[in-house]
């Protein structure tokens, strides 16, 4: 079985989502950045072992970024998975998980990457907002796509109604990127992801 380790900072309801889809896979740790992630009772709660490596004892980006690789590296993981990690990482670090690590964004990349993605949504007028799920490389939010959802612009949205839907929707595409990076289904080429097997059309899915 492959191994998955998953890195949080916060609540962690993309690490759950991706815990209750009962993939192929074992996921190995949760790791968190910040010891108050609340996502780290229900990856506890699972039996999954979680680490914490606190960015605040660490005085530079690499000695953190060390720290954080010798903790997902002696689970030896087949893939990375960030789930609302909410640190930039450099790309020595990147580079060390390159093809093998993912990320969601609240986002139809290549529009709107970093923060507050659902206020700049609103504040542009964009009818069509979403949620990306793609690998990482060193330009963040950047990498291969590989699944995207589409969440129409409501009138009288608010940022809270708005990240709430695309939240949903990033529930649905985060495990089925995840499914297809663990059965092995990811073609990346070019900077493009191509998705073989018979499912592949869901990789662009609309909010039901
Ligand atoms: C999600 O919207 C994710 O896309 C973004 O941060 C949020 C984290 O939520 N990067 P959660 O911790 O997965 O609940």
């Amino acid at each position: 079985m492959k191994k998955i380790v998953i890195l949080i900072s916060g609540r962690g309801s993309n690490m759950e989502a991706i815990v209750r889809a009962g993939l192929p896979a074992q996921i190995v740790s949760v790791v968190s950045n910040r010891a108050d992630a609340a996502g780290l009772k229900f990856a506890a709660q699972e039996g999954i072992p979680t680490q914490v490596v606190d960015e605040r004892q660490s005085s530079t980006r690499e000695a953190f970024e060390s720290a954080l690789a010798n903790a997902i590296d002696r689970h030896a993981p087949d893939f990375v998975a960030l789930a609302g990690f909410m640190r930039v990482l450099g790309a020595d670090f990147v580079r060390r998980y390159s093809g093998r690590m993912v990320n969601i964004h609240p986002s139809l990349l290549p529009a709107f990457p970093g923060l507050h993605t659902h206020r700049r949504a609103l504040q542009e007028g964009v009818k069509l907002h979403g949620c990306t799920a793609h690998f990482v490389t060193p330009q963040v939010d950047h990498g291969p796509i590989i699944v995207q959802a589409a969440v129409p612009v409501r009138a009288g949205d608010t940022e809270a109604a708005l990240a709430a839907r695309v939240l949903r929707q990033e529930h649905r595409i985060y495990p089925l990127a995840v499914r297809w990076l663990v059965e092995g289904r990811l073609v990346v080429e070019n900077g493009l992801v191509r998705v073989n097997g018979n499912d592949a059309k869901q990789s662009f899915l609309a909010e039901e």
